[in-house]
């Protein structure tokens, strides 16, 4: 008998994380595959349902502006809860470490269901950083049957007593989707016309690409952060590209802070196919985000990670990742250097694939069917 799957997601990194599984559980006749999504997020999330062609069964449309964590975990729970009373999945399928992904895990255990966690086993060691990702992926961690750790780095879940028949290494569903985009592209290249105004306003200059949204840079960091890209921007020979996430504690920061410099274009978040299309064109990326953080060292492009502490220790091994917290200074100083020196620029931007090999996605379906 097929078994049946709940896909439970609402945000845009777990939408482009699950649209490769979200494939290829749709054609596989061992699964009935249903989808759940929470609209934790609205805009950017059905930015991801339209490009990648995903039909949610259920869509409960929680996101309010400026929610609160306890709000929209509240809501979350409750609502994921009457979604699995009435669909009684066999499984059900979390990723990540939103407040999406916990309330759906303990949803899930409060009936009984078995999880299967998608990007398991991430810890950077400190409940604040990121906050509340690092407590929401260990709860999830807690309840989940089968853990797929992106990296053997991750699969560090043993020391946390989880049973080590239950881990299991696919690699991240982020280069799978990523590996998608680029054929999409390829095929359709209007898919990555979005940027094209922008790219042409710059023409010339060399690109610095920027996302900021951590709930533990509000105030300070974000101020930190604007002030040393409000610096890079004085120079004439770059430009900053920067897709400005809908969260209102960042819009009003950045919007303030960068509106209307020269060389600065704060732009709508970007559909998929326009963001790789902003990576490709980037000589480097500055972000906070946990996705850029694996996509650049696929495509080579060093990125220099404005955070304390990362759960994604693979692209700094890598050399392609470089953690510099938030301070102005240190932004500036470390950018400048890859802008001004060559051979430092040429160390990072050398491609690797340290978060898998595009092939994840397959792997987590053959662990579901036989899991
Ligand atoms: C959330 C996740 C974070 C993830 C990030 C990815 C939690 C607690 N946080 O953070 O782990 O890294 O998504 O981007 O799960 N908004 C819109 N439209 C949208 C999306 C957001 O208007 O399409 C605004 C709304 O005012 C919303 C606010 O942003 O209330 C915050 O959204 P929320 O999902 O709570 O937090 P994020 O910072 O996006
Ligand atoms: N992304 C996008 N458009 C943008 C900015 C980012 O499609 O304007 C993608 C990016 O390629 C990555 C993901 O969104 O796959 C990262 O999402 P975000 O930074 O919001 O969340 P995080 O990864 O930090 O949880």
């Amino acid at each position: 008998m097929a078994l049946k799957i709940l896909t439970v997601f609402g945000t845009r990194p777990e939408a482009i994380k699950l649209f490769p599984l979200v494939h290829a559980l749709g054609g596989d006749a061992r699964f009935i595959s249903r989808i759940c999504v929470s609209g934790q997020h609205r805009a950017m999330l059905d930015q991801v349902l339209d490009i990648a062609g995903v039909v949610p069964d259920h869509d409960l449309d929680v996101m309010q502006p400026d929610q609160t964590l306890d709000g929209l975990t509240a809501s979350l729970l409750t609502g994921l809860g009457r979604v699995m009373d009435e669909e009684r999945p066999d499984r059900v399928v979390v990723q990540g470490d939103t407040a999406t992904a916990m309330c759906g895990a303990l949803a899930a255990y409060y009936r009984k269901i078995p999880v299967g966690h998608v990007e398991a086993g991430l810890r950077s060691g400190n409940i604040y950083h990121p906050w509340p990702e690092e407590v929401n992926r260990k709860v999830i961690g807690t309840i989940a049957r089968q853990h797929f750790a992106p990296t053997a780095t991750a699969a560090a879940l043993r020391a946390e007593n989880v049973d080590s028949a239950a881990i299991h290494v696919t690699g991240n569903t982020v280069i799978d989707a990523l590996h998608w985009v680029t054929a999409e592209i390829a095929r359709r290249p209007a898919l990555a016309a979005g940027l094209a105004e922008v790219e042409a306003r710059f023409a010339g200059k060399r690109i610095i690409g920027v996302t900021s949204h951590r709930r533990e840079n509000f105030g300070e960091g974000m101020d930190h952060i604007a002030a040393a890209i409000r610096q890079l921007a004085a120079r004439p020979d770059v430009a900053v590209i920067f897709p400005v996430h809908l969260n209102p504690n960042v819009r009003k920061v950045m919007m303030a802070a960068l509106g209307g410099l020269d060389n600065v274009a704060l732009i709508e978040p970007l559909d998929y196919p326009g963001f790789a299309r902003l990576l490709d064109i980037s000589t480097l990326m500055l972000t906070d985000s946990g996705g850029v953080q694996e996509e650049a060292p696929a495509l080579g492009k060093p990125v220099l990670v404005m955070r304390s502490t990362t759960e994604r220790p693979e692209g700094v091994a890598a050399g392609t990742a470089r953690l510099v917290g938030t301070d102005a200074a240190r932004i500036v100083a470390e950018a400048t250097r890859l802008l001004d020196d060559p051979a430092a620029y040429a160390a990072m931007a050398r491609a690797h694939n340290p978060f898998g090999d595009g092939n994840s996605a397959g792997r987590i379906v053959e662990l579901l069917a036989t899991g």
